[in-house]
């Protein structure tokens, strides 16, 4: 006799990665908590809550690999129209996860930082986050942007308005050379600002407006697994992925 089994057992991912061939910077769109609580017939925020436990699942299968940059899409300039409660129930899942992971993180040498504007944010938001950023700023290790009232378009016009104020006394030469290094020192996101893989969940294939500046090259990958079913095997899966693509920036 023989069992029948109803699943397939996945690859190990992580056994065939090249730690060569590491993508420096990762994005992620966490997207699909909502539809992954309705097939429960759960309120939208348990949708959050798994999420959130899988935010720390990637942290930590991402600081282990050794990627020098996590950049997570964890609230949008254009998440302000969703319900109240749901919008706290994201602010109330950062802070908790701050509380309780920030140690971990602190040492496992983690650098976090917070990509976006953070003075719309709750005061109790905008003090945890000021709390973790100065606890870990001297960190070596992984940068983990948590990107949260973040919005691409949004950035690339700070960052003109910013070189417009800067520069306005230059000469038009002077203009003239800037180049994009020059351009990226403005974005919000630091000297690995280039988006090696972006990855997005749950089958929707866009980039809504997510580091769309720094993704000029990235490769991107889409999985139709919602977020709180991304454990890090898929992670693994998506730098195999990233690792058998050719990448040629624009060369033969
Ligand atoms: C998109 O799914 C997800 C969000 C807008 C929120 C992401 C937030 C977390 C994962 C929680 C906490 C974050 C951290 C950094 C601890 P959706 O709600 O749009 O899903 P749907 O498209 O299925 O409705």
């Amino acid at each position: 006799m023989f069992m029948a089994y109803n699943f397939i057992m996945e690859k190990n991912y992580l056994e065939l990665i090249n730690q060569e061939k590491l993508p420096k910077h990762i994005a992620i769109i966490m997207d699909g908590n909502g539809r992954w609580a309705k097939n429960r017939k759960l309120n939208r925020s348990y949708g959050h809550k798994e999420g959130a436990n899988r935010v720390v699942d990637i942290v930590r299968a991402s600081s282990d690999l050794g990627i020098k940059v996590l950049s997570l899409f964890a609230f949008s300039t254009e998440n302000w129209k969703r319900p109240l409660e749901e919008v706290n129930k994201i602010m109330f899942l950062i802070v908790a996860f701050i509380d309780k992971y920030i140690d971990e993180l602190a040492s496992n040498n983690v650098i976090l930082k917070v990509l976006g504007h953070r003075d719309e944010l709750p005061r109790n938001v905008k003090e945890k986050l000021d709390y973790a950023i100065n606890k870990t700023e001297n960190n070596t290790g992984m940068i983990l942007n948590i990107c949260l009232n973040y919005g691409s378009q949004l950035e690339i016009l700070d960052a003109c308005k910013e070189m417009i104020k800067e520069y306005k006394k230059s000469s038009e030469e002077d203009i003239d050379s800037l180049t994009v290094e020059d351009f990226s020192k403005h974005l919000y996101s630091d000297e690995y600002y280039n988006v090696d893989l972006m990855i997005r969940p749950s089958g929707e294939l866009r980039l809504s407006n997510f580091l769309l500046f720094q993704a000029a090259y990235a490769e991107l990958y889409f999985s139709n697994i919602l977020w709180p079913d991304f454990i890090p095997n898929e992670l693994y899966k998506a730098i195999y992925e990233f690792q058998n693509r050719n990448r040629r920036f624009g060369g033969l």
